[in-house]
């Protein structure tokens, strides 16, 4: 392995013109950390403005990969493991030949998908697990609504549906089709501001899109109701003072990227992946994964499976 690598690297907060490849130290793995080869990476629209205070920066906090070597004192580690992770924000990223990263957060890949919809899989997987299951309390039986069917929007449809809820969401005309084939009982369309009118009240409100669909979230909880948001802070609701409203960062899990590997193997949740870019078409990735046109995750590819 060469000392050093090719990355994405991030000079400039939010700008995505500002992205270049770079000859830059391979990572050494730490203590309990593993190294691995990074062969498909995904991206998330407004993750540039996540690095503040630690740029230059290598973005993308997910991948699928092959264990290339073990750091001191890892307890369960093999090199040629092929296994998928949501790696930490406050490091440097996925979109590299390779990242270091604990061991605690790898979890074995999916043996049913390839490693491109593996790597669309732990942020937006991991972010509707814990939003519906963690925050939301999401039960059995409940009505959950979930405003956008994107990133983690196709993954909130799938396992809330999986967890016998019943499921509305909203979405732009043109993602109506994949919103019912996910999953929804109901699709409302995310250009009207009609959703309270259209649907009875509902148990949870899953927010993925933030704007005017989070603002007006409390007109369609039922009493004692739950809104639970991803993308940004809910605003207060004045007259709703018996809603619990949120907002939480997803944290890697390893044992929730098991359960959602075996479920996955099942066949349930399965990734949608919009595109898949080469690494050195990083900037045209961006373009795309900040479009309101993309539906679900885009990929780069890194490296040879
Ligand atoms: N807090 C955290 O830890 C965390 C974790 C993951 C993601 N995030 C953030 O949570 C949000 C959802 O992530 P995601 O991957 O699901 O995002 P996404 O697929 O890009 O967008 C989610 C929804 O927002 C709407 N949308 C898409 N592009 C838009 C644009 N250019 N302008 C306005 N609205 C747009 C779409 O609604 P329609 O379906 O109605 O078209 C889409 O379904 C993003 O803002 C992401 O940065 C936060």
């Amino acid at each position: 392995m060469s000392d050093t690598m090719r990355a994405v690297r991030l000079h400039v907060l939010g700008d995505a013109d500002a992205l270049g490849i770079e000859h830059v130290q391979t990572p050494e793995p730490g203590r309990g950390e593993l190294l691995v080869r990074v062969v498909a990476a995904a991206i998330t629209r407004e993750e540039l403005e996540w690095p503040e205070g630690r740029l230059p920066a290598i973005p993308s906090y997910e991948f699928s990969g092959v264990v290339v070597a073990l750091g001191p004192e890892t307890a369960g580690g093999t090199v040629g493991a092929e296994v998928y992770a949501l790696s930490s924000f406050e490091r440097d990223g996925a979109a590299a030949e390779y990242i270091a990263l604990p061991e605690a957060f790898a979890a074995p890949k999916p043996r049913a998908l390839s490693h491109v919809e593996t790597a669309a899989l732990p942020l937006a997987a991991l972010s509707a697990w814990q939003g519906l299951f963690e925050h939301g309390s999401l039960r059995e039986g409940e009505r959950v609504l979930i405003h956008g069917v994107g990133g983690v929007g196709a993954f909130a449809v799938q396992l809330a549906r999986a967890r016998g809820a019943y499921v509305i969401a909203t979405t732009s005309v043109d993602k109506a089709g994949i919103a019912r084939e996910l999953g929804a009982e109901e699709v409302v369309d995310s250009a009207s501001d009609a959703v309270g009118d259209q649907t009875e009240p509902v148990d949870l409100v899953f927010d993925t899109a933030g704007g005017a669909r989070l603002a007006r979230a409390s007109e369609v909880v039922k009493t004692g109701g739950r809104v639970v948001s991803v993308a940004t802070e809910p605003p207060p609701y004045p007259n709703r003072p018996d809603v619990d409203s949120r907002f939480f960062l997803v944290g890697p899990s390893r044992e929730q990227l098991v359960e959602i590997a075996n479920l996955a193997d099942e066949g349930t949740p399965r990734p949608v992946v919009d595109e898949v870019f080469p690494l050195a078409e990083v900037r045209r990735a961006f373009e795309r994964v900040s479009s309101r046109a993309h539906r679900g995750k885009v990929v780069l590819r890194v490296g040879g499976d």
